[in-house]
């Protein structure tokens, strides 16, 4: 229940374990066309969709390498580790970062946002949804409304804990670069992002000539997601199979109810972890839905409880940055279903008792099957 990579349901684990084909079979080429072209579609893109081998981390670099260069003003927006990490990306590079930072379990608002751009002379602005290291959602719809009346700025959101979980979109959210990795909401291993650059976003690439990256250059990839009988530099055929996958479970369930699905769990979970004793770091306004960062009980340590945890079947994640050591991380995205959810509170109950906390059996679960019972 860690918040990525996620649970992999058989039917995806089933795609990854198939015997690898070259990547110029035409049986792949259709496979690997068939999921970008649904890909660009889910997600109202009208310029390119990108599913390239690496992680989040590399589709961070790949945003900024195409968007900005060398001595360009970039706002970065940061409601925690995830949106901090932007800063190093891009001062690396040469960009001159102004920084809108929240508060861990805040986040910065729109009204802020449109402030900082009235200055002037900024090329983008970058926004982490949802904040893996603070449970914290960025109202990333609001935000589009304001940075598309600066017509020089380009809008980069970070969706990698967000997208397939969250409601998002390039056109509803005005996004010029979306971009997501497949151990998340996707419900695939780790392995492979998914970047999407709207028509705005290509044409900045195009202005920018040739840019000093090479792995992530778009003029590098559109050849190849265009016509991937093409090489440029080997697919992950196996992980592509298993995006798929995903995108087929993602069609069948349709995008409004797998939202809708995403709410309330998260709302049921989260009911129940206030109910066993735990606190939620994130303002409930900007709560996300796709996991939830919980502050302790008084009295309950970390690492022994994590520990008691995966005794009794449950893997959860610590803290990071300053809440590395105080905080428990659960994900609820993707491809889970009820019974691993009431399963997972059963065990943190379980897990609090083991270590001492008075705790009545199943106040977590009840207060979980109460509040799913009133959604
Ligand atoms: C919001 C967010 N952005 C970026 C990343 C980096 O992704 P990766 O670890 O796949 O490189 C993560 C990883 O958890 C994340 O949660």
């Amino acid at each position: 229940m860690i918040p990525g990579p996620t649970p992999v349901v058989d039917s995806i684990r089933t795609e990854m374990g198939r015997d690898t084909i070259a990547f110029g079979d035409p049986d792949f080429v259709k496979d690997y066309k068939e999921v970008i072209d649904d890909l660009q579609s889910l997600f109202s893109c009208d310029g390119k969709t990108f599913v390239v081998a690496g992680t989040g981390t590399l589709a961070m670099e790949t945003a900024i390498a195409n968007s900005l260069q060398k001595g360009d003003k970039m706002l970065l927006v940061s409601n925690g580790f995830f949106g901090d990490r932007f800063i190093q990306i891009a001062e690396r590079k040469g960009i001159k970062v102004e920084l809108l930072q929240a508060e861990w379990g805040d986040a910065v608002t729109p009204v802020q946002i449109g402030k900082k751009l009235d200055e002037g002379g900024f090329k983008a602005v970058t926004v982490t949804h949802v904040d893996t290291s603070t449970g914290v959602i960025a109202p990333v719809k609001e935000i589009g409304e304001v940075v598309s009346k600066y017509d020089d700025v380009l809008y980069i959101v970070d969706g990698v804990c967000s997208v397939g979980g969250e409601a998002v979109d390039l056109k509803n959210c005005h996004i010029n670069v979306l971009f997501t990795g497949s151990q998340k909401a996707f419900g695939v291993a780790p392995g492979l992002f998914m970047l999407w650059a709207d028509e705005k976003a290509l044409a900045r690439r195009k202005s920018l000539g040739t840019i000093p990256e090479y792995y992530c250059d778009y003029e590098n990839w559109i050849p190849i997601m265009d016509d991937p009988s093409k090489y440029f530099a080997t697919p992950a055929v196996n992980l592509v199979w298993a995006l798929k996958e995903s995108v087929r479970i993602m069609k069948e369930e349709g995008m409004d109810a797998r939202y809708a699905r995403h709410i309330r769990t998260a709302k049921a979970m989260q009911k129940a972890f206030e109910a066993i004793g735990f606190t939620i770091l994130a303002k409930e306004e900007v709560r996300a839905h796709t996991l939830s960062n919980l502050l302790y009980p008084a009295g309950i340590d970390d690492a022994a409880y994590r520990t008691e945890l995966a005794k009794q079947g449950v893997q959860a994640a610590g803290g990071v940055g300053k809440y590395a050591g105080r905080m428990l991380r659960i994900g609820h995205m993707g491809n889970i279903d009820l019974h691993t959810c009431t399963a997972t509170i059963s065990a943190m109950e379980r897990a609090l008792r083991a270590l001492g906390q008075d705790l009545q059996p199943g106040s977590g679960t009840g207060a979980f099957a109460k509040e799913w019972d009133a959604q």
